[in-house]
């Protein structure tokens, strides 16, 4: 090899640094093609327009109210990180990592990704902020958008939400049990019909001596595997059990189970995990394919599918082509005792879920679950003139403040069509204030169902309405 002089060296060093000066950061509308089509929202990204919030706000409402119970509380991250975080915690080999990162370059030369999920996070901000200097467990939860480049199709987006809930620092199978156990509530109080899926894979020490058990075993079936699981034979044979492809599924059947070569120590673990389930009679399938796709787990994964039983039952693989590989889980999780380690951290053990909303919500829609009504106002303020809708306008903040449910339309003028906006609002009065009430410092208060109406002292309207309304 040749060697290289250290004056070269610097000649070179400088060359670059002249270089850089000269890149300039050119704006946007510049560098790109802008088409003049009207702009529509990306593939596999979705608004959530108003008809649909009453969805989250319920999904928002049950779960915070459930991990508040169990002295969870909220944290909130970046949607940008180091893309190095996720290809540690996540794994290299895993489809997230391989195919689904939106990854790019900063404008500083530095490698970001859009999160993928959040444990990789809670796990960074924990070591980041000292949190094992806290009373442990650190219970945690967080709930917001996901960005995975997956191919789009109904339950899955490239841009999805999820409510996570991770209690780290402690080993106690008791946290497991309780993840696990907040998580059904979550199904079972909003009506949804699931089934749980639990496994045990172990620790790093017991995997090792499974993992050549298996392979021994798909090399063998090599021949009957689809191309992916070919190239997983190589790369990450656990991920071999899940495959939803059927000739793999039906390979899959004869295969090693995990369960059979568990160290005494995960054993323990899962049983007492299963125990605790058991006193609380929640229900589980025990699931020996279940590998989850992360690579960070240890001992307990779970996840929560659709309806009861197998994934065919769940509606899983009835249609042909890529609906047969959709992923139906409504949320995952388990276990990730080396992950904070992995990190830089100190050894940590940990455990956690996150749900994805999109996923649930279509199968509330499915289910034509009954939503709780959102808050209808009772009292319409219509208004007549320029100095009546300012008057009116001020009478709408101190009906506000009293706590009345309200509305209005004060950029609209005539009467008639105030009235017809008030009937759809279905509001039970409706207050109309116009030049002559004001001069005589009156108030209309017209009762919508009988179409009566009263001419009231303006002074009285707030006692007017709370008798009224039994506030
Ligand atoms: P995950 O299984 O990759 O686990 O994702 C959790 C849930 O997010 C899935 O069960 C699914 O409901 C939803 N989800 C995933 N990808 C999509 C998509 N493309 N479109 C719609 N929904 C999707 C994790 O992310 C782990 N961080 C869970 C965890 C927390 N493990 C321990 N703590």
């Amino acid at each position: 090899m040749p060697k290289i002089k250290k004056k070269n060296i610097s000649k070179k060093y400088k060359k670059i640094k002249v270089a850089i000066k000269k890149i300039k950061i050119e704006p946007a509308a510049k560098v790109f093609k802008v088409s003049k089509t009207t702009p529509q929202v990306l593939r596999g990204f979705k608004d959530i327009l108003p008809g649909e919030q009453k969805y989250w706000d319920l999904l928002r409402t049950k779960a915070e109210q459930i991990v508040q119970d169990f002295g969870y509380e909220r944290i909130d991250f970046p949607l940008l990180e180091e893309t190095s975080l996720f290809i540690r915690a996540v794994g290299k080999e895993t489809d997230i990592i391989e195919k689904e990162m939106f990854s790019f370059e900063d404008r500083s030369g530095d490698q970001v990704s859009l999160r993928p999920e959040g444990t990789a996070q809670v796990a960074r901000a924990y070591i980041n902020h000292g949190m094992l200097n806290l009373p442990q467990p650190v219970k945690l939860y967080y709930l917001g958008p996901m960005f995975r480049y997956d191919r789009p199709q109904s339950g899955r987006y490239r841009q999805f939400n999820q409510f996570g809930f991770e209690a780290l620092g402690e080993m106690h199978p008791v946290l497991d049990a309780q993840i696990i156990i907040m998580t059904y509530n979550f199904f079972k109080e909003l009506g949804l019909k699931i089934s749980l899926q639990i496994n045990s894979i172990g620790c790093l020490n017991c995997r090792k001596e499974y993992k050549v058990q298996l392979l021994n075993y798909y090399k063998t079936q090599k021949a009957d595997l689809c191309e992916d699981c070919k190239i997983r034979l190589g790369k990450n044979p656990l991920r071999l059990l899940d495959c939803k492809e059927e000739k793999c599924q039906a390979v899959s059947e004869d295969a090693p189970q995990i369960v059979d070569w568990l160290c005494e120590d995960c054993k323990n673990h899962f049983v007492r995990v299963l125990e605790f389930l058991d006193d609380l009679e929640i229900p589980y399938n025990l699931n020996s394919r279940l590998v989850r796709g992360l690579d960070y787990y240890t001992k307990t994964v779970f996840e929560v599918w659709p309806g009861p039983g197998t994934p065919r039952e769940a509606g899983q693989g009835e249609t042909e082509g890529e609906e047969k590989k959709a992923q139906i889980a409504l949320g995952g999780g388990g276990r990730y005792d080396n992950l904070i380690e992995l990190l830089g951290g100190r050894p940590t053990p940990a455990v956690g879920a996150s749900l994805g909303l999109e996923r649930i919500i279509l199968k509330i829609k499915e289910a034509n679950l009954e939503m709780p009504l959102i808050q209808k106002a009772d009292i319409f303020v219509a208004q007549l003139g320029e100095t009546p809708k300012r008057k009116a306008m001020a009478l709408y903040e101190t009906l506000r403040q009293e706590g009345f449910k309200i509305a209005e339309a004060f950029s609209k003028d005539g009467l008639k069509n105030q009235l017809e906006i008030a009937n759809k609002l279905d509001v039970k009065y409706t207050l109309i204030l116009g030049q002559k009430e004001l001069s005589e410092g009156t108030i209309l208060l017209r009762d919508m169902e009988g179409g009566v109406q009263e001419t009231i002292n303006y002074n009285k309207i707030i006692k007017e309405l709370k008798k009224r309304l039994e506030k």
